[in-house]
């Protein structure tokens, strides 16, 4: 039986097997086929795959993390009127898919909780306020809600959870391995 927990989440590099990849949104297929490569290379965005260990080349599932900043107003009152009055820097998870051969064993939540672990420790270096993610639909909402995101409005696809949750509360570092 696969073992999940084995999950190798590492940079997408010209080992993996980008065509082979596929989930049920065409968009996200299409993104990692046709267009990741070119944003590593020019530097828009970093795409990170899991790979089990006795299949390295077959991505199970990606996503893909960059920066971003949101204004101000785009934030909860109660948020904002905390906050100094100028743009806020955050993390963007703006692609997050798995294998439709592997929905429901766990990758989506591991590469979620990879991204975050890989944000958290940048954010000491480089000051990051949030985790933004950017939901294709609105079921893909419904999985980012349960890690408690919130939305930023009712009509953007956008969810962020604030990084300081994690200062109360860790992310479950020995939940997986993950190899950079
Ligand atoms: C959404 C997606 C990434 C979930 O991946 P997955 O590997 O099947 O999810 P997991 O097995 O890690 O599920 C983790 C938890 O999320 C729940 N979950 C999964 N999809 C969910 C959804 N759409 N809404 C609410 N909860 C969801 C699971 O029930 C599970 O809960 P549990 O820990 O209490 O058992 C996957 O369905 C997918 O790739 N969908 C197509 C692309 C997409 O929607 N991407 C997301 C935004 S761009």
């Amino acid at each position: 039986m696969t073992n999940f927990r084995n999950l190798v989440i590492a940079p997408l590099n010209a080992a993996h097997d980008r065509a082979g990849f596929h989930c049920n949104v065409e968009a996200l297929d299409q993104y990692i086929h046709k267009q990741a490569g070119q944003d590593i290379r020019r530097r828009i965005s970093r795409i990170f795959v899991a790979t089990l260990p006795d299949n390295p080349k077959e991505v199970m599932g990606y996503y893909s993390l960059s920066t971003l900043s949101i204004e101000l107003s785009q934030l909860p009152e109660k948020l904002a009127r905390k906050l100094p009055k100028q743009p806020v820097p955050v993390a963007l998870i703006g692609r997050l898919a798995v294998s439709k051969n592997a929905l429901g064993c766990g990758i989506g939540k591991m590469l979620l909780v990879d991204a975050i672990k890989r944000t958290l420790t940048v954010s000491d270096q480089i000051a990051i306020y949030a985790m933004v993610v950017d939901a294709i639909n609105d079921n893909a909402k419904g999985f980012y809600e349960q890690f408690g995101f919130a939305r930023l409005s009712d009509d953007s696809p956008r969810l962020f959870l604030p990084l300081k949750s994690f200062e109360d509360n860790p992310v479950p570092i020995n939940l997986f391995q993950s190899h950079a």
